[in-house]
Formats: structure tokens, sequence, C-alpha cells
């Protein structure tokens, strides 16, 4: 919740105690330098225990809450007709407002299933902007992405308060390019996690619905962030100031065909769902889920986690939940925007964005500016954030380079995890940073995998720049930092 304090500032308060508590340390920065080296100036390469505050993601990472722990033991461990899944159901069904669910392991999993069902050879699925995972699984099926966002969407500077918003035209024109039939679905993805959760506004999304069922087009949306996008619209959304998270969600859920998230975002979980209210789009889907994940009723997920499902998906919805990482995403970006460090604006959900380009104005795409600045943090702070940038995307088919369109050093906010004090000791390393950040070279591959090269690839830093950087930290604050 957000505070005023007695000289002015907003200060986001955590909602909770904290029951229990897992111990983390703060290796020495010779450590860390030997720890990014060995992961290939990779962060997904890093080993936890060498992390002080990890930031990689906010998927799988979040705190549960009592009531979700004490439920997952009432799990119902029949492989087919689990009494947990009608728990989950009927969750769903009050909260979502879809008759029928199908439970997945994750979300990459729903994106495979409903790839495979409804993306054919040559089609197209136009999109707020790609996921990693969806692209990979659209292209896997043989369909290609078109980001139609609107004219907002990459500027990292902007005031614009719905830079997800699908462009209205550049969809017609779509439409009209491709013709229904070429058009596997329109996907519109809650806070576009990769333009830096960025949320579209209901009356946007009202008018893609009506092109979707005006021209008779499939229309899906990716939910794994839907309560923050809730959250953003009820703040900055006219009309909705007085509405419940629980209202708005339900008002955009009615707007889609069919759905799908990652459940270990909103709703704290290891797991995914699929739901609609078309019995035809689910019986399409249904014979493919004991192929690839599981039996119906569990889906690949463990019960445990279905029973706990089934009660985060009513406390997503709740104020506290879903604005918990919002308000400590808004304060720091709004901390290192005032001090002059580049991220981008307006903050959005997830997670707060540098934006690598204007951070690291020296280093071209060619030598990943994002990966380097993620490894770069890591050295001086022991943070890991996550690149979303050049490396997160795969060259094309004749091995050429594909520049992302934003450079982003990503540092995501698990839910209920990390504190207030946590958020001003990274603005603290990343000012230091920023006043050194000549010091920080580029980046090439050593190792590079032909897909998702992002998660397994090695790479080495240019020039020995991460030496020099550690040495610069070493004579401010001394080897035990
Ligand atoms: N869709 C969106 C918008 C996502 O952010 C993610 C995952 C997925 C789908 C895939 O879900 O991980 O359960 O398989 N995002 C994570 C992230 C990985 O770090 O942003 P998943």
């Amino acid at each position: 919740m957000i505070i005023k304090t007695s000289d002015g500032r907003e200060l986001p308060v955590e909602m909770y105690k904290i029951k229990i508590i897992q111990n983390v340390r703060l290796i020495p920065v010779e450590e860390r330098l030997k720890a990014i080296e060995v992961a290939g100036y990779n962060t997904f390469s890093l080993r936890s225990r060498d992390i002080f505050i990890d930031l990689l993601t906010d998927s799988g990472t979040n705190a549960m809450s009592d009531n979700q722990l004490g439920a997952s033991m009432l799990y119902d461990d029949a492989y087919a007709g689990s009494e947990s899944f009608y728990k989950l159901a009927a969750a769903v069904e009050e909260i979502l407002g879809f008759k029928y669910v199908l439970p997945t392991h994750q979300g990459r999993a729903s994106e495979h299933l409903i790839s495979k069902v409804f993306v054919t050879e040559g089609s197209v699925v136009p999109t707020n902007y790609h996921f990693t995972t969806t692209k990979a699984h659209i292209e896997l099926a043989g369909g290609k992405v078109l980001e139609i966002y609107g004219d907002e969407a990459l500027n990292t500077q902007s005031k614009y308060l719905f830079k997800g918003n699908m462009d209205l035209q550049k969809l017609k024109d779509v439409i009209s390019k491709y013709g229904r039939n070429k058009i596997a679905f329109v996907r519109m993805e809650a806070t576009t996690n990769l333009i830096g959760g960025q949320p579209f506004s209901l009356e946007n999304l009202r008018k893609v619905s009506k092109a979707c069922s005006e021209n008779d087009i499939l229309f899906v949306m990716d939910g794994s962030l839907i309560c923050e996008n809730a959250y953003l619209i009820k703040m900055r959304e006219k009309g909705y100031e007085n509405k419940s998270v629980a209202e708005i969600v339900k008002e955009i859920v009615s707007l889609v065909d069919l759905f799908y998230m990652s459940a270990r975002k909103n709703s704290s979980v290891k797991g995914s769902i699929i739901a609609t209210n078309k019995h035809d789009l689910y019986e399409k889907i249904k014979p493919w889920l004991p192929v690839y994940e599981g039996f119906l009723t569990y889906g690949g997920m463990s019960t445990k986690e279905v029973e706990a499902m089934a009660v985060g998906v009513r406390e997503m919805v709740d104020i506290n939940v879903a604005s918990s990482t919002i308000e400590q995403v808004k304060y720091f970006v709004e901390s290192l925007e005032t001090k002059g460090i580049p991220v981008i604006t307006p903050p959005g959900g997830l997670a707060c964005h540098l934006d690598a380009k204007r951070f690291l104005p020296h280093i071209p795409q060619n030598q990943y500016p994002a990966g380097a600045l993620t490894a770069a943090l890591y050295i001086i702070s022991g943070v890991r954030s996550m690149e979303r940038g050049t490396i997160s995307m795969d060259r094309d088919k004749d091995g050429k380079e594909l520049f992302a369109d934003l450079e982003i050093a990503r540092l995501a906010i698990p839910r209920r995890v990390y504190t207030v004090s946590h958020i001003e000791y990274i603005v603290d390393r990343l000012l230091w940073l920023y006043r050194h950040r000549d010091l920080i070279k580029g980046l090439k591959f050593v190792d590079e995998p032909p897909i998702l090269r992002f998660f397994f690839g090695k790479l080495q830093a240019l020039d020995n720049w991460g030496r020099k950087l550690c040495d610069a930290f070493k004579k401010e604050f001394g080897s035990n930092w």
C-alpha cells in the first residue's frame, strides 16, 4: 500500500508479515567476478547460492500466502478425477468466469498446445508484442508473429500510460492483407513483458475484441500478468477508479475467446491454465493435453500446486496482491529516474527496466549492451537481473543477427519477497555503476545455442572489462563487499 510520508513522499509499504525466511549471502566482489566468468557472462548460468538479490524473474519465485501453503496439504493425488482440480476449476469460474479449464505444467506448455492446435504453416499471429517462448512456439508450428504495437510502445522515455495497446489501424490492415483464414489468432498480452511491462487499456481491448469478432477471428489473451494490468487500469483509465481489481479482471476476460496464463506469476504457483467458455475450442485442445502434459485433472502440475492455485487465483485479485510489485516497481523506477539513470517509463508491471542503449551508448547492439549491463550489475552488487535485448532474440534462418527493438536489463520483482531496503541498496549500486559506465564494454559469444540462446549461451567480456570494473569497485568499497 502506498503511504504518504509526512515529508510528502510515497512509500510502498509491504502489506504482509514475514513468517518463513530463506537466508541469503553477499559474496565478495572477487568471488562474484569469478562466478560470472564461470557463468559465461550469462546471469541464467549463475548458481543461486552466489546471488544476493535475485531479480531474474517473478516467475515461480513469489512468496505463497499461508492460506496457499495450508491448502496445498489437502492435495488429492488421484491420477484422474482429482478433487484438487475441481477446486481450481471452481476458482477459475468464479474469478475469471470461464467454464472450461485445462491445466498445464507452465505457461509455455499452454503456448505449445494453443500453437499446435491453431497455428498452421504460413499463418500469422498479430500481437501487441511477442514473448520469447510464445514466438518460439508459434514459429515452430509454422506461423509468424506480427508486432502491431502503437507509436509510443518503443519509446523508452514516454509518458504514455498504455504502451501495451494494439494499433487498431495496423490490425485492420493486417486483416485486409492476410484475410481471416491466414490469421491463426490475434494475441493480446497483459502488461507486455518485453517492452517494459506496459498495460493495455480496456478501451483498446474492447476495440480489438470487436475487430476480431466482426471478422470471425479467434482472440487469445496471454493473461500471465492480468492482475497487474487490471490494477494499472484502475490507477490510470478514466471510469475505472472505483472498480475493484476483481471487476476489472472480469471485464478483461469477458472480451476474449481463449485465455491462458502462466500461474507462476499472478497466482504464485508452478503451473498454468488454458481457459475458455467455448466448448469447441476446449474440445480441440483437450485431446492433446494427456499427450504432452498429463491427464485432464492435473495437466503436468503437482496436485499440491493445483490446490495452492485454487487459493492463489482468488487471492490474486486482492488489491494488496495485485499492487504489490507495481508499487515497488514505481518506487524503484522513480528513485532511479530522479537520479538520471536511464529507465523505461512510465513504470509498469513486473520489473524495473534499465534502458541499456542509453546506459551504455558506447556499446553497439552486436556487442550486446543489455547483456553487458546485467553482468556488470551482478559483479558490483550480487544482484541478478535478466537480459531482454538482442541476446534474447535468435538469429534468423540465414544466421543473421536480429537486433532487438529495445535493449533492456530487467530487474523483475517477485511478489512479497523483497523489501524497500533491498531496492534502496540496488538504487545505490546502480548510481555507482552509472558513474563508472565507461568501464563496461561489450560481450561476444563463445558458445551460441541455435534456439532461445539467452538461456544457455556463453559469452566473454571484450577487453577483460569485468576485471577492470571489479578493481574500480574494490578501490572504493574494499574487498569485502
Ligand atoms: N507469457 C508471458 C507474458 C510470460 O511472461 C511468460 C514467462 C510466459 C508466457 C511463459 O510462462 O514461464 O510459465 O512457461 N515469463 C517469465 C519471465 C519466464 O521471466 O518473464 P512460463
